[in-house]
């Protein structure tokens, strides 16, 4: 008998080993998998933090054919055989992940404009996906001043949607995290323990691991809008790392060097600061070709249309639409 276990994720069947997640087997399918923007497959114990994962599991198992009564984050809920579940198929489901949304989005400033995530920016394209065009917060936003974390990075917390990738990241590629979250409930926030900066040769990966652009890169803020510069896959001779990288260039410059991901945003190896920041010059670099950056990306396809606005007309001499 096989010991594989059988799941239905929204009509469609798959089985997969035991212990993995329903995230893990709807990325299998490889259709319509849930958002994630906490869970990070190269990170280990992440996942359960931002609830944009949920779905509804309408049969538990073959031997126990009841639902879960609430949604479950697939993150971190292990599949059973015979289990059902919903995602996209589930207005329920759809309706839980708008609300989560506007939570994520409570303390988040509209500052798109000038963040240089933009285009690449987690949240931006869950909200284009999953949100709505208004708010109803009519709260204060949280409010923080740029804290330096050591001479690459800069935190703009209040970007900060709390995920703790950077924190797993730290601790698992670095052997001396200074930075963590600090307090709890709305008064969390990333910090740098007593203002240690964070130096050590895979800092830089919280960069990449980020989702929104809460952690910048120094060496790239204000340089360009990401949709208009060109990412090509390099590699070189790397001690520290696998040194295979992307270079992204404006004209002939190297205005930036990030990690490789995968089309799920995660990283495919992590890369040293070396090869992040001091390496800028192209003869220091192997250019592969230019990298293909999948039909999700901003990069590859006019993903923000314009609204369709109806001409204006001018009516004592103010325009006004008709
Ligand atoms: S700074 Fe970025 S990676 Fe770190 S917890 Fe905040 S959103 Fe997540
Ligand atoms: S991805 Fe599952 S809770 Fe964040």
């Amino acid at each position: 008998m096989s010991d594989l276990l059988k799941v239905t994720i929204d009509g469609k069947s798959i089985e997969v080993a035991p212990g993995t997640t329903i995230l893990q087997a709807a990325r299998q399918i490889g259709d319509k998998y849930p958002p994630a923007m906490c869970y990070y497959t190269p990170l280990k114990n992440t996942g359960g933090k931002c609830r944009v994962c949920l779905v509804k599991v309408s049969q538990t198992s073959e031997a126990n054919p009841r639902p879960i009564p609430k949604l479950v984050a697939s993150c971190l809920t292990k599949v059973e055989n015979g289990m059902v579940v919903e995602n996209e198929s589930s207005a329920e489901v759809l309706e839980a992940r708008k609300g989560v949304v506007e939570f994520l989005l409570i303390n988040h400033p509209l500052d798109c404009p000038i963040c240089d995530q933009a285009g690449e920016c987690d949240l931006q394209n869950l909200s284009y996906e999953h949100g709505t065009e208004t708010t109803r917060y009519e709260e204060g936003r949280r409010e923080f001043n740029k804290i330096d974390i050591g001479p690459h990075i800069q935190l703009h917390m209040t970007r900060c949607i709390l995920c703790y990738r950077c924190v797993y990241a730290a601790d698992q590629l670095t052997n001396s995290r200074v930075h963590g979250v600090l307090n709890r409930g709305d008064v969390s926030e990333i910090s740098t323990y007593i203002q240690n900066s964070i130096d050590n040769d895979f800092s830089g990966n919280i960069i990449d691991v980020c989702p929104v652009g809460a952690l910048t890169d120094k060496t790239y803020r204000f340089k360009q809008r990401v949709w208009f510069s060109k990412p090509y896959n390099a590699h070189r001779n790397c001690t520290k790392c696998s040194g295979k990288t992307v270079l992204w260039m404006k004209d002939e410059n190297i205005i930036r060097v990030t990690a490789r991901k995968n089309k799920f945003g995660e990283v495919e190896e992590f890369i040293c600061n070396e090869c992040r920041f001091d390496h800028r010059s192209k003869t220091d670099w192997v250019i592969e070709g230019v990298r293909d950056m999948g039909d999700d990306s901003v990069i590859s396809a006019n993903k923000y249309e314009l609204p369709v606005v109806s001409p204006a007309v001018l009516v004592d001499s103010k325009f006004v639409s008709e």
